[in-house]
């Protein structure tokens, strides 16, 4: 079945012709692959001419106006993007994004035509359950139906992202979360936190849709493992 990989390349690289070459090593590798494949790369690339399908990491909930700094998600679709990650854990941590602000981000991005990827998941000490119930509520708040079901949700336990301690969140208790989200939403469930071309089959096999790849998604080799082995 057609799966879902994200590359979620953060703040890497920070030089242009670093990310071209990547994209081209992953352009050539993803040929005859029959997952859909995303590279959620910084602003600043998002023009590179490729044949792969780029997506934002972040966007401000205005189309337009008077934000010094921000980009909005008109601009994103107006490159010829579909996708951008909303309310990714570092954003939360770094920048005092609430689960309000990642509501306003969600709808402005829906209404710009773009598809969401919302990130949500407990931090280290944390009642899983308790934090996804409510993160769930209050990102999806007032959100219309016909809206609601283009988000993909990817649940990423912040303890389990590689730069945030790496611990090993097992496929069966990340299923436990995805079968909770289930109860809750009817969209397509990926999964993030340290995924790599050693175990994302076993995360697929659980039964998710795909998954969001951070620190194997920067070296374009391994990212193209992860996705032959999905
Ligand atoms: P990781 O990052 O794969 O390096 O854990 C995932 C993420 O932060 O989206």
């Amino acid at each position: 079945m057609k799966k879902i990989i994200i590359a979620n390349w953060k703040a890497n690289p920070c030089l242009a012709k670093r990310a071209k070459k990547d994209l081209k090593i992953i352009e050539k590798g993803v040929k005859r692959i029959k997952h859909e494949v995303i590279i959620c790369v910084p602003f600043v690339y998002l023009s590179i001419k490729t044949s792969l399908e780029l997506g934002a990491q972040n966007c401000f909930w205005e189309q337009e106006g008077p934000y010094t700094g921000e980009v909005s998600p008109k601009m994103i679709k107006d490159l010829g993007c579909k996708y951008v990650i909303i309310g990714h854990s570092e954003r939360r941590k770094y920048f005092g994004e609430t689960d309000q602000i990642v509501n306003k981000k969600l709808k402005a991005t829906l209404k710009a035509g773009l598809i969401p990827i919302l990130c949500i998941g407990e931090k280290s000490g944390e009642n899983a359950r308790k934090v996804i119930s409510e993160q769930l509520k209050k990102d999806l708040k007032g959100i219309i139906k016909k809206d609601l079901k283009k988000i993909i949700i990817a649940y990423e336990p912040v303890w389990a992202i590689s730069t945030s301690g790496g611990g090993f969140c097992s496929p069966k208790k990340a299923k436990k979360m995805m079968d909770l989200i289930k109860k809750n939403t009817n969209n397509k469930i990926i999964y993030g936190g340290s995924v790599d071309s050693g175990d994302i089959h076993s995360y697929l096999n659980a039964g998710f849709d795909g998954a969001l790849v951070g620190g194997a998604s920067l070296d374009p080799r391994e990212f193209l493992r992860v996705i032959k082995n999905a």
